[in-house]
């Protein structure tokens, strides 16, 4: 597959976000999400392709454009909808579903179909469920990171304990993930981007 060079993939960031500020934001995140994914891979024994596993993560957060209005207003109830709305961007640009799905799969710990029914979310009812040890690595490391105001990272720990309040499945789902890919280093990608770890 032909991957998107990283320069590549930020000219599509500017292409679609509203303001220079969102893209400083949401571009940052995604770049922290490579560097907390690139960490792991350098630690923990997983067999992923990390070319694939940087463009997923620098592209997982593209739809978050969508949700802002010409005033630059959010429409946060609709956030859900931003990996689908990234999988949409991706696929319009022609890149691969491999591509595409990186956005649609990120979403908490995976989307099944009883999810977006049972909780009525804003989604056609389908499985958003990362698969491949790239997808679910990707949806892994962006746990780690958000792009609140201001940007914060999150350990472990806090994210179990957020989790679990989507069921004991879901924190589950989160334990098998640190078990497959262990806990990244945060605390030196904190210091380095003055960004709190909670
Ligand atoms: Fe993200």
């Amino acid at each position: 597959m032909d991957l998107p060079s990283p320069d590549e993939i930020r000219a599509m960031h500017q292409k679609y976000a509203p303001s220079g500020e969102l893209f400083d934001r949401v571009f940052t995140h995604c770049e922290i999400v490579w560097k907390v994914a690139e960490r792991i891979i350098s630690l923990a024994d997983c067999r992923v392709d990390p070319e694939l596993v940087r463009a997923g993560c620098l592209l997982h957060d593209i739809g978050v454009y969508r949700l802002y209005d010409a005033e630059g207003r959010i429409d946060g109830q609709s956030y859900i909808r931003h990996g689908l709305l990234g999988h949409e961007i991706l696929k319009s640009e022609g890149l691969p579903e491999e591509l595409c799905r990186f956005c649609s799969c990120h979403t908490g710990v995976g989307l099944t179909k009883e999810d977006v029914l049972v909780q009525g979310l804003p989604l056609p009812p389908a499985d958003y469920v990362a698969i491949t040890p790239e997808e679910r690595l990707v949806m892994y490391a962006d746990k780690f990171h958000s792009k609140t105001t201001p940007p914060t990272f999150v350990s472990p720990e806090t994210y179990q304990k957020y989790v679990t309040r989507f069921g004991p499945h879901k924190a589950e789902t989160f334990k098998a993930l640190r078990t497959q890919f262990g806990p990244p280093e945060l605390q030196s990608l904190a210091t380095a981007y003055g960004h709190e770890l909670t």
